[in-house]
Parts: C-alpha cells; structure tokens; sequence
C-alpha cells in the first residue's frame, strides 16, 4: 500500500536501517515506476548526504559517515574521479597506485564502510562530474587526443569512457544493493542539459556500457528541471532534480514531467564554493532549513549536496569561466577548501546545519530505524608557530628536473613526460639561455597564459605581482590577452629569461580545450619570435619534493619565486590543525611532501585545513612555494579565517 509519508506512523523500531529493507532476502532493487521509490519492495524515502571520499583522508571516512547517519540520513552519495582513478591512460589507481593521491582512492573500502555504517550509496560516475573539480574529473592527458570531442557519442572519446568504465563498473557491480552491497542507484553523466551538447546516443551508450558490465540498479540523470528532458532519456533513466530555492515549484516541475514516478532532488545545496578574488559565500542555516523542510514535507527524496564538503588536495580544485570558452577568456580559480559550508565542516566538526537536518529528519522521516550516538567532535591545535628558516630559488630546484626541449612553447599536457601522458598538475617553466636583451625590451606573450606567470631575468623576477584581488584583472593572468612586460633597463647580454606559469585549476564546467601553460600563440621580444625552448615540468610528485638538497639559509629580504622551508615539531600524537599564511602572497603549502593546497593573499580565505593524518609524531617537514614575497613563518589556528584584499 503506498501511502504518503506524512500520513504513516512512525514504525519503531530495533532494526537497523539496512535490517528494515532486508530481514526477508533480497528480491529487488530500487524501482521508480510508482509515485514513491520502493526498494525491496518496501516504500523509501532517500535521505542522501554527499561525501566525496577523494576530498577526505581515509582515515576519516567511518567517521564522517557515521555522522551522517547519525543525523538520521540513510544514504551517502558519492561522486567518482576518473582522473585520480586513471593517471595514466590504462593505469589505473584504486588505492594502490603508488601516486600522492592513492591513499584517497581506495573505493571498495568506502563502500565497504558506508554499509558497515548502515547506509545505502549513491553513485555518481560520470564519467564528467563536475564536482568543482579539476576538470571536471577529465583526466588531462585526454587533452592529447587529436579532435576529441569530449561528452559526446564521439568515437575517440567513447574509447577512453569505455576503457574506463570496463575497469570501473565490474568492481562497483559487486556492492550492488541486489548482491548484497550497499548501492542502490547509478547516476548517468552530470546536468547533461547544461553542457550544450545534446547528444542523447551519447547517454543511451553510457548506459548500455554500465549494463554490460554488470550495474542493475536504477540509473537516473540530474539537471534542473527547468531544463526538462533536455538531457535525458525518460524511457531509460528517471530524471532528478538539481536547485536550493523554490522547492514546491521544481518538484512540481519533476512531476509533470514525470508523473506517478517518484521526486528526487539530487542536488540540494547546502551551501555553496568560493573563487579566489571573490567573496566567502554564506547560506545561513535559516535557507537551508526552510527549503530543505518544504523538500521532505512534499513529500520528495533528497541528497544534501554537500553534507560534508571536505577539501580540494593537492591541484586539484576546478576553476569557472563564464564566457565558456576556450581561450580561458574569463578563468576564476576555485579555492582549496570545499568546506562548502555544509552541515558537517571541512574537519567534520557539527555546524548549525547538522542539527536542523537531524531535527528535520526525525520529524519527517516515518521509518524509525536504529541510529548510532552523535560522534565526538574531532580536536584541533594551533601549533606554534614554525620559521622558515631555509630557501631554494628557482635555479636551484630546476637542477633535479629533466627538461624537454621545443623549438616553440608547448601546454604542460604536450609535454612528452609521464609515459607519454603529458604533465598534469602544477606549473611549468619556459627558459631561454645566453639572451641579449636590449634595454627596455619588450616581452609579449600571444594570446592568453593559462592561468598565470611569473617572467624572471636572471633569476629577479620582473613581472608584478598577483597580491589583490584587483590584480586578476592585470598583466600576469589570463584576463589580459597578448601580454607585454618590459624585461629590463639595462643592456643584457647572455641572460637567462624564465616563465613560469602556474596551472591553477582546469575549468570543471563549460570549457574542453583546457590546456595549460603557454600555447595560443609564440613568445616575442621586441616582436622577434624567440625560438629553441628548455622546457621544465615542475610537478611538485612527493618524491621530487622530498629528495630536493641544495637548501641555503634563507636571506632576510628574499623574493620568489622559490622555496622556503622548516620543521613542524609535534611531541604527542597529532591533531587537526588549518594552515595559516596570512603575510604570505601566492603558491602552495607542502606537507611532509604532499601537496596540501594552494594560498593567496587576495583571500576570501586565509587558511588551510591541515588534517591529523597528514602530520606525523616528531618533525614534519612544510614547505611552501612562494610565487611574490614571503613571510618568515607560517602559523597555525584552530579555525579558517575569512578576509579579503
Ligand atoms: C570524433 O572521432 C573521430 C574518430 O573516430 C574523429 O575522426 C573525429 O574527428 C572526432 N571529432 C569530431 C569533432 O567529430
Ligand atoms: C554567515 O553569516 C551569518 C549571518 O549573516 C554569520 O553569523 C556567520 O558567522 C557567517 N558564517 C561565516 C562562515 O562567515
Ligand atoms: C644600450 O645599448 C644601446 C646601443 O648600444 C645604447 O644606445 C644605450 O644607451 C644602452 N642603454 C643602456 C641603459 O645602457
Ligand atoms: C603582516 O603584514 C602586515 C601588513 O603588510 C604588517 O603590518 C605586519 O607586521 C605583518 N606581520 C607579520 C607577523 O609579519
Ligand atoms: C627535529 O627537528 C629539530 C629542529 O629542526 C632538530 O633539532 C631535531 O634533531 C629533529 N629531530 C629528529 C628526530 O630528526
Ligand atoms: C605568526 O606567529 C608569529 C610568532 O608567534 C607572530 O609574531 C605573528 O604575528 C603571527 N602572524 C600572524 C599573521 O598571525
């Protein structure tokens, strides 16, 4: 008998959740063709929360998940990253892979972990996720291939998502719900409608891969609904619903599209991302709490989109760009920290919006299953502060890179590096010995740099410094097309010219040609095109970082680009800590040679969150690569700091 669930008494009950659905065997999975969902052929209601397993270390899955059910959630949705999974074309990484982001990646045991804590999965594969990730999740090396056409039926393109999804969806098949596994839906691709491309034989193959590799649980797309079936196919997946506001009329909007089938919204955002430059947004818990109410009250299924939002490790944040071009005519790098001001934050502390979600979901939610106690809040130190007292300059870190040489500037991905993978992350250096450089010389760089760079004469850096947010839009990012910088006042005759361009981000959305470094045109000086370039990969693997030598006490009135270095002495066992640079200007955080995230001044966040797990008892190394001017320590808080320049 489906009944609304606002008008079923509460069943109480000793059973857990997953004991509630399977006390009489597994017969079915999740079915969608009546008004409500059923699974097993019991009524459900999902109440998802997102966690992204590759934004939070390992060691802290059981516990935010245990939180998440603790609020009375009984689903945790999860997003998939092909580029982590897959950093080599046919190399695939689930945990074992030997790369700094490996220990993220071990996604049987997520899954594992989600059904030990009594929840049901969503998951999202792609293979395009957006997620504010680098890319989208792409990986980058696909940007090699010759005329692919990304998110589309498009023969060259199909062969990666088909090699990809051959690895992937044999291992997800097994934690199906109907083998006995915790996954209960597949979401196709990702708000198809909005990628402009409406190929739906496109969605029809990504399905029929999924299926013939084993997944028999419900698919479903995701758009907002006022894209209708833009982007799906209504006899193959049932739609869901992407929005924070207006709740009653996007369900409304889902059900006429999709009568007597059931409503859910996919997408509910608890809170939202920031850009560098930009502001610290803010939902307050009031929005959320009145809208997430008129979701459960109508009633519809729901995954709060963050319910924990975690941290973009490493480089691996997105970046947006509005015009959604290619030519990086508009880029905005996204920052670290994917706190996403979600009910649990970025160190899995409770913020105001776990409770409403808690109360909300005891007051609607009409199965009463077991549920565990409220987790402890995790504990956090302000480590003193720690000098950095030793520094690199760019030369110096240069000796321990194998350069690649190119009569003209290629992108990073170009770069014959990595088993012919090209270079993923990080910056990339263009240098050019034994120069005459005639005063006031003018350097021009066709076209856009992606993203930004520094020019270096002689190891000075000569280009201004992106310290403000007023400075996005100067010489030295990629808001000015067909940059000039006067190299010197002086005549100079066997110099050395450096650019360093720092990819900081790729487009997550929006923008498929996303090389980075230089590439839309050549490099001038006095309008004569410089040929014969050494090009040199500086990709910050933990294995470069930590077996660098050649460390110089640092000099007082330094100047970067460079390295500076010191040690973090933890005398008991350590604990969650944020990363404090204010006075510093721009680069990355280093710790014990893991890339922790990216800093700049301009704000609208001045911290870093700093994880236990990343931290060892006795000396840790950090190290930061500071693009402009750096301070002489870096400090530790118990919270984020939020501020602007
Ligand atoms: C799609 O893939 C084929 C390879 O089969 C390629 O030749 C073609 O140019 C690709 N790109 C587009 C835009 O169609
Ligand atoms: C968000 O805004 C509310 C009210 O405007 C304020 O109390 C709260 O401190 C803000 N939170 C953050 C993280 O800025
Ligand atoms: C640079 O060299 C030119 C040509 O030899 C000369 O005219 C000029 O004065 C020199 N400039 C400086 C700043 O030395
Ligand atoms: C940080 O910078 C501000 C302004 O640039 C300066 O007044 C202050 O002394 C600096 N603090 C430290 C600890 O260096
Ligand atoms: C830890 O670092 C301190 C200060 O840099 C140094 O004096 C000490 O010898 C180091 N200890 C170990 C075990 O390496
Ligand atoms: C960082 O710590 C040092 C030493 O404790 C202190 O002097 C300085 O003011 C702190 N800097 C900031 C920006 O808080």
């Amino acid at each position: 008998m489906a009944l609304a669930a606002a008008s079923l008494l509460p069943i109480l009950s000793t059973l857990t959740n997953y004991e509630y659905y399977t006390s009489a065997g597994i017969n079915s999975g999740l079915t969608a063709d009546k008004p409500n969902f059923y699974l097993n052929d019991k009524e459900i209601f999902i109440y998802s929360g997102a966690v992204h397993y590759f934004r939070v270390p390992r060691q802290y899955w059981r516990d935010r998940l245990r939180k998440l059910r603790a609020a009375g959630l009984n689903t945790v949705e999860t997003y998939i990253p092909w580029n982590l999974h897959e950093p080599k074309s046919g190399v695939y990484d689930f945990g074992d892979g030997g790369n700094d982001m490996s220990d993220f990646l071990h996604l049987e045991e997520f899954l594992q972990i989600a059904k030990e804590e009594d929840l049901f999965a969503i998951i999202r594969s792609g293979p395009f996720i957006c997620a504010e990730f680098e890319f989208g999740g792409f990986p980058s090396w696909l940007l090699r291939k010759e005329n692919i056409e990304f998110r589309t039926s498009n023969s060259t393109y199909m062969n990666y998502v088909t090699g990809w999804f051959r690895v992937l969806m044999p291992i997800l098949a097994r934690f199906q719900f109907t083998n006995g596994g915790p996954v209960i839906m597949f979401q196709v691709e990702n708000e198809y409608a909005v990628s402009g491309k409406h190929d739906l034989s496109y969605m029809k193959m990504l399905r029929d891969i999924m299926i013939d590799n084993g997944i028999q649980e419900l698919l479903v797309t995701a758009d907002n609904p006022i894209r209708k079936t833009y982007g799906t196919l209504p006899d193959l997946f049932l739609m869901t619903g992407n929005f924070d506001e207006d709740p009653k009329a996007q369900l409304d909007m889902l059900k006429e599209i999709q009568p007597n089938r059931p409503t859910m919204t996919m997408e509910f955002w608890s809170g939202w991302f920031d850009f560098w430059g930009g502001i610290h947004n803010n939902k307050t818990v009031d929005v959320f709490k009145y809208n997430y109410e008129q979701i459960l009250k109508y009633p519809a299924s729901v995954n709060i989109y963050m319910f924990h939002g975690g941290t973009n490790f490493g480089f691996l944040n997105g970046a947006g760009n509005l015009n959604y071009d290619d030519e990086n005519s508009d880029y905005h790098s996204i920052v670290s920290s994917y706190e996403y001001i979600s009910p649990l934050d970025e160190t899995g502390d409770y913020t105001d919006k776990y409770w409403a979600t808690k109360d909300l979901l005891e007051k609607y939610n009409p199965i009463k299953t077991q549920l565990p106690e409220v987790p402890p809040s995790p504990l956090k130190t302000a480590y003193a502060s720690v000098k950095l007292e030793q520094e690199m300059f760019l030369f110096d870190m240069l000796k321990s890179i194998t350069p690649v040489y190119s009569a003209n500037v290629i992108p990073m991905e170009k770069l014959d590096i990595n088993d012919g993978n090209g270079q993923s992350f990080g910056y990339i250096v263009y240098q050019k010995t034994g120069l005459t450089i005639p005063a006031n010389a003018v350097l021009q760089i066709e076209g856009r740099v992606c993203d930004n760079f520094m020019v270096l004469v002689n190891g000075i850096l000569v280009s201004p410094w992106l310290e403000r947010s007023k400075d996005l839009h100067k010489v030295g990012t990629s808001m000015v097309k067909n940059s000039e910088i006067i190299l010197s006042d002086k005549n100079l005759t066997e110099a050395t010219l450096e650019i360093v361009v720092e990819n900081w981000g790729r487009v997550n959305v929006g923008a498929y040609k996303q090389l980075k470094g230089l590439w839309q045109g050549g490099v001038k000086l006095d309008g004569e095109y410089l040929y014969d370039w050494t090009i040199y990969p500086l990709e910050f693997k933990s294995a470069w970082t930590n077996g660098l030598s050649n460390w110089k006490n640092a000099l007082s009135d330094s100047i970067g680009p460079a390295l500076y270095k010191g040690t973090l002495t933890i005398n008991e066992s350590p604990q969650d800590t944020f990363v404090y640079m204010k006075n510093w200007t721009k680069g990355i955080v280093i710790v014990n040679g893991f890339v922790l995230g990216r800093y700049a001044r301009m704000g609208p966040i001045q911290t870093l969150y700093l994880p236990a797990p990343l931290l060892v008892e006795g000396n840790n190394t950090i190290i930061v690569f500071e693009h402009f001017k750096p301070a002489s320590t870096v400090n530790f808080t118990r919270n984020h700091i939020y501020e602007s320049f």
